[in-house]
């Protein structure tokens, strides 16, 4: 019988990240959609309540959440330990080659082989970067939206998405970037604790996870 060891993996911060990162886009997918396509009655509106108003408050309450969170991880992805710093997930050293290797042939169901390290494997690893530059984009096209009397804003927002209208457009299309992403994400986890006995579920609420005795 395998003997197993339980290492600690994730710090606080990371998971405090995780957690406010993923609850906060919940509630902006439901309230974006909302925004773009409101299902009230519009006689509601002033009336008996003010359904847009109330949408949009939750909006822009869980984009400063989502913001926060990025702050965060941008932390992490320079201070953070030895599985959350941006090199231990980018395919750079002959390791987390081999590593992205090995997962693609995995996922693939082409070799029954797994590559068991402590943090991220690598094609998870770029899937979470390339979610945090969505994230980035989602961020700076809302603040440009949201503030463009702020000349900060303005600035920004005119130089990279060119008018507020392109910037609504962009940010109503990366919406589904993150819907998509969400259901791989957890399809993954899932599969993931399903063939290999490391707890990685858990691990995003204990922070640890358990690797063969060495
Ligand atoms: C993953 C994160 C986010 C998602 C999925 C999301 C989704 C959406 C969607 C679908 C819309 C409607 C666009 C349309 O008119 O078609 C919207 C509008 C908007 N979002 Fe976001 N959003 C996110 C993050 C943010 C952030 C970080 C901010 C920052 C303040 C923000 C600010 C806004 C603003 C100002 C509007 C326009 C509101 C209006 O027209 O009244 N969003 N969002
Ligand atoms: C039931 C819901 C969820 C569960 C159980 C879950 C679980 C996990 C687990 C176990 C990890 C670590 C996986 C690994 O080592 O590769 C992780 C990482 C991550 N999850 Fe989730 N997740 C959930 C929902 C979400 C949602 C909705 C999002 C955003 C759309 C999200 C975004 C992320 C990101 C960005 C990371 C990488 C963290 C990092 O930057 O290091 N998760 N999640």
């Amino acid at each position: 019988m395998a003997t197993y060891e339980r290492y600690h993996c994730w710090s606080i911060l990371l998971r405090l990240f995780h957690w406010m990162f993923a609850l906060s886009i919940v509630f902006l997918v439901v309230t974006g959609f909302y925004i773009s396509n409101p299902w009230t009655n519009t006689l509601l509106e002033g009336s008996a309540s003010f359904p847009m108003a109330t949408m949009r408050y939750i909006h822009f309450i869980a984009a400063y959440v989502f913001s926060a969170a990025l702050a965060i991880r941008l932390f992490l992805y320079i201070f953070g330990n030895a599985q959350e710093r941006i090199l231990d997930i980018l395919p750079v050293t002959r390791r987390n080659l081999n590593n992205l290797k090995m997962t693609f042939l995995q996922y693939t169901y082409l070799s029954g082989d797994h590559d068991e390290r402590l943090g991220h494997n690598i094609l998870a690893g770029l899937a979470y970067l390339l979610t945090f530059v969505a994230a980035v984009v989602m961020m700076l096209s809302g603040f440009f939206m949201l503030y463009p009397e702020i000349s900060f804003w303005e600035g920004w927002g005119v130089l990279l998405f060119g008018s507020q209208q392109s910037a609504r457009y962009l940010h109503h299309l990366l919406m589904w970037w993150f819907m998509i992403f969400a259901v791989i994400h957890i399809y993954l986890c899932i599969w993931n604790d399903c063939t290999e006995p490391e707890g990685l579920i858990s691990s995003i609420f204990t922070g640890a996870k358990f690797k063969h005795k060495a």
